[in-house]
């Protein structure tokens, strides 16, 4: 059953062992969305590196250095690592939902292995590899803080989180090339255009939910994001991209007025 093989995936605590499980799922298989699940093992298994810091104890490293550089793309490799357990989380932690939700989140870990396996692997020619920097753990956090309800979870994780890296993947990715780092466009892009999905999967499932709870969209987001103490949605916005992602226009006029 799917939703077991992503708990188990969830479970496992070593870099290469996760991202192999995750690519050999198969999106096609069996579902089972009535499944209550249940961890058999520390959940989120950990590989012991990175080191994990609140995110101020992060060092930040200027981009003149090749180290400064390979921290910028371990940064990133660290946000699609943990964009895999939360795509994993979802699938096995919320039951009863209508399948294709679990096959989005399945599509959608498999798009982040395969984001962290790029990003990853360029580091690696760089002579760095994933663990060699400190991170933070900042969106495991709030997967934890909304593990109690689906709804929370779509509103501060795709919708909030996912959907600021649209915002700030352009200007990363100019960054990286105008410091050299130039093999890193071309990954960023494939992030960008990936991402868009991810977001419009969390958009669709946000609605589907709100729907069926007979609630108003932006007004239950606006609750959500105070009940669960999400960080303020600061700008600049990638407009385009947002739009691409399935925010309407009341939801742009909003986030442009906070
Ligand atoms: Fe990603
Ligand atoms: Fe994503």
């Amino acid at each position: 059953m799917l939703r077991q093989q992503a708990l188990a995936a969830l479970m496992l605590d070593t870099v290469p062992a996760k991202v192999a499980a995750v690519l050999a799922l198969d999106p096609a298989g069996p579902v089972a969305p009535g499944l209550r699940l249940v961890p058999t093992a520390p959940l989120l298994g950990r590989p012991p590196r990175p080191l994990l810091v609140p995110p101020a104890e992060v060092p930040r490293r200027s981009l003149h250095t090749a180290e400064g550089r390979a921290a910028l793309l371990h940064a990133i490799a660290h946000i699609e690592f943990n964009a895999i357990d939360l795509a994993l989380d979802i699938v096995w932690r919320f039951p009863d939902l209508p399948e294709d939700f679990y096959r989005d989140w399945l599509r959608i870990a498999r798009e982040e292995a395969q984001h962290f396996t790029l990003v990853d692997d360029h580091l690696r020619t760089l002579g760095y590899a994933y663990g060699d920097f400190a991170a933070h753990r900042g969106l495991w956090d709030m997967a934890e803080k909304t593990a109690d309800d689906v709804l929370a979870r779509l509103a501060l994780v795709p919708r909030a989180m996912e959907a600021r890296g649209l915002d700030v993947n352009r200007g990363i990715r100019d960054k990286l090339v105008q410091a050299g780092e130039v093999a890193a466009g071309p990954i960023l892009d494939v992030i960008l255009r990936d991402e868009i999905g991810h977001v419009a999967a969390g958009n669709r499932w946000y609605r589907h939910v709100c729907r069926e709870r007979g609630l108003e969209p932006l007004a239950a987001e606006a609750e959500l994001a105070a009940r669960y103490g999400a960080p303020k949605v600061r700008g600049p916005f990638n407009l385009e991209a947002r739009r691409a992602a399935g925010f309407d226009a009341a939801e742009l006029a909003a986030l442009l007025g906070r």
